[in-house]
C-alpha cells in the first residue's frame, strides 16, 4: 500500500468540513488506492462538534482512512502537512463591513500561512476554500513564503459546477457532458463565467462533441441570463435551504484537489483560482481564477484564449475588485503589526 498523504483541514466541524471529510474518507481526493493521515483543526469552542464528526468517521470505518487526529492548536495543525484545505474563517456578522471581514480574516489567514512556512512539508498544496476565499489565499501565500508560490489555489470549482449545471438542464443533458466552462476572477458576484470554450460531450447523439455557443438557441442567453445565474446560485441557495451551500462546496473542494494531483483529462481545462503570474494582463500575485489544465501534481494556464468586449469589461471589474481586496487586507495586517 502507498504511503498516506498527510491532510490538514480546518473548520472541520463546520457546514463544509462536516460534509468534506467523509468525502475524502471515500477517496474522492486521490482515488481508492492512496490512503489519507487526516488532521482537524477547529477553534476550542467547537472541540466537541469535531470529536463527535471524528466518532462518525471512525464509525464509517474507511479504508482509507489510516490515521485521524485532532487539535485547536495551529502550531499542531500542520505538522509534516501535504495538502492543507482552508476552509475555516470568520464569517460576515450582522452590520459587519467588508473591510472588516477582510480585516478580521487577514489575521486568520497570516497566522495560518505562518504555520504552514513553519511545520508543513516543503511541497505543500493549500487550497483554501474560506471566504474571502481569493484575497485569503493571497495573505496565506505572502506568510508562507518557503512554499512554493504556484502550491497556493482557491476554490472556484463550485462556481464551475453551478456552471456545468445550469447550462446542462438549459439544454437537457446530464452535467457529466458539459466540460471547458471557464470562471475567471474573484469567487464572488463579480466572477465572470465564460462559455465560449464550453463543449457538450455527446451531444446531439453520441461520438458528437458541439459547441456551448451552438446548442442554445438564443446564445445571448450566454453572455447574459446564464452569466447571473450562475454568480446567484449561491445566494439562491441560501434563499432555499436557509443555509449556505455545503455539500455541494465540499463536493467541488474534492474534484479541485483531485483533478490538480490526479491531472485533467486529455483536452480538458478546468477554474482554479491561483497566484497570478501576469497571464492576462492580471497584475502578478493577485489570486485568480483562471482556466488551467493539470498533469503530475502542477496546474498550467491555458494561454491566448480571447475575450470578447463584454468579457473584457467584466474581468476588468472583477480585477478592480480583487486589487482593493488585497490592499485593504495588507493594509490592516501592515496596521495590526504596528
Ligand atoms: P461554518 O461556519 O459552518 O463552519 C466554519 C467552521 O470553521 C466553524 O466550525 C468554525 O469553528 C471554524 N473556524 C473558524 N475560524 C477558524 C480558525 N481560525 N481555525 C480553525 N477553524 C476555524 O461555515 P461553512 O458553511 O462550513 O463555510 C466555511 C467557509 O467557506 C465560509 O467562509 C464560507 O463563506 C466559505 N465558502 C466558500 C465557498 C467557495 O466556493 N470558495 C463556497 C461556500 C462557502
Amino acid at each position: 500500500l502507498k504511503q498516506p498523504i498527510k491532510v490538514t483541514v480546518t473548520g472541520a466541524a463546520g457546514n463544509i468540513g462536516y460534509a468534506f471529510v467523509f468525502f475524502a474518507g471515500q477517496g474522492r481526493l486521490f482515488g481508492q488506492d492512496q490512503p489519507i493521515d487526516l488532521t482537524l483543526l477547529e477553534l476550542p469552542n467547537s472541540k466537541r462538534p469535531m470529536m463527535g464528526t471524528v466518532m462518525e468517521l471512525d464509525d464509517c470505518a474507511y479504508p482509507l482512512l489510516s490515521n485521524i487526529r485532532t487539535t485547536t492548536s495551529l502550531d499542531e495543525a500542520f505538522v509534516g502537512c501535504q495538502v492543507a484545505v482552508l476552509v475555516g474563517a470568520k464569517p460576515r456578522g450582522p452590520g459587519m463591513e467588508r473591510k472588516d471581514l477582510l480585516s478580521e480574516n487577514g489575521k486568520i489567514f497570516k497566522a495560518q500561512g505562518e504555520a504552514i512556512d513553519r511545520y508543513a512539508d516543503r511541497d505543500c498544496k493549500v487550497l483554501v476554500v474560506g471566504n474571502p476565499a481569493n484575497t485569503n489565499c493571497l495573505i496565506v501565500q505572502r506568510y508562507a513564503p518557503s512554499i512554493p508560490k504556484q502550491n497556493f489555489t482557491a476554490m472556484t470549482r463550485l462556481d464551475q459546477n453551478r456552471a456545468d449545471s445550469i447550462l446542462a438542464s438549459k439544454i437537457g443533458v446530464h452535467s457529466r457532458q458539459i466540460r471547458n466552462l471557464i470562471i475567471w476572477g474573484n469567487h464572488s458576484a463579480t466572477q465572470v463565467p465564460d462559455a465560449s470554450q464550453g463543449i457538450i460531450m455527446n451531444y446531439p447523439q453520441a461520438g458528437m462533441v458541439t459547441a456551448a455557443r451552438g446548442a442554445v438557441s438564443n446564445d445571448k442567453w450566454l453572455t447574459t441570463e446564464f452569466v447571473e445565474t450562475v454568480a446567484k446560485r449561491g445566494a439562491a441557495i441560501i434563499q432555499m435551504r436557509e443555509k449556505s451551500s455545503a455539500a455541494s462546496a465540499a463536493s467541488a473542494a474534492c474534484d479541485h484537489i483531485h483533478d490538480w494531483f490526479i491531472g485533467t483529462q486529455s483536452g480538458q481545462i478546468v477554474s482554479m483560482a491561483v497566484i497570478s503570474d501576469g497571464s492576462y494582463g492580471v497584475p502578478e500575485g493577485l489570486c485568480f481564477s483562471y482556466p488551467v489544465t493539470c498533469q503530475n501534481g502542477r496546474w498550467q494556464i491555458v494561454q491566448g484564449l480571447q475575450w470578447d468586449e463584454l468579457t473584457k469589461q467584466r474581468i476588468a471589474i472583477t480585477t478592480k475588485e480583487l486589487v482593493e481586496e488585497r490592499d485593504l487586507a495588507l493594509q490592516s495586517l501592515a496596521a495590526n503589526t504596528k
